[in-house]
């Protein structure tokens, strides 16, 4: 049976605009809020091994800083080159104080790699 890890962040450390990460089941994953509500993605792109988080977030769309993919953080989906893979997206819950994100823990996440020195 598959596992999962909950993580749970402050709504006050979620301004539109900011991305904030965490470690959850063996993923890095980014947080984010946007006009759209608030969304959680892998924070590892899927081209090469760059923290999203570490680029730009421009309405729905997180812009890789090494290569410059674009990804759907409402989706994961791929929006620009040259990234042609798709990153996990993670539905988000809101109790008005905090958003909750589970995931499936993924011991064998086969695009994390050694950070770069
Ligand atoms: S590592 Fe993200 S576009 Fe290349």
């Amino acid at each position: 049976m598959p596992k999962e890890t909950t993580i749970s962040i402050p709504l006050a450390d979620l301004a539109e605009g900011r991305m904030v990460t965490r470690s959850a089941g063996g993923r890095e994953i980014m947080v984010c809020r946007t006009k759209d509500g608030l969304f959680a993605v892998d924070n590892i792109c899927s081209h090469a091994y760059a923290r999203l988080n570490e680029g730009r977030l421009r309405g729905f769309r997180v812009i890789c800083p090494l290569h410059g993919a674009a990804f759907d953080v409402r989706t994961g989906a791929v929006l620009g080159a040259p990234a042609n893979r798709a990153i996990g997206s993670f539905p988000v819950h809101s109790d008005g104080t905090h958003a909750t994100v589970t995931v499936p823990d993924a011991p064998d996440v086969p695009h994390i790699a050694p950070p770069m020195p």
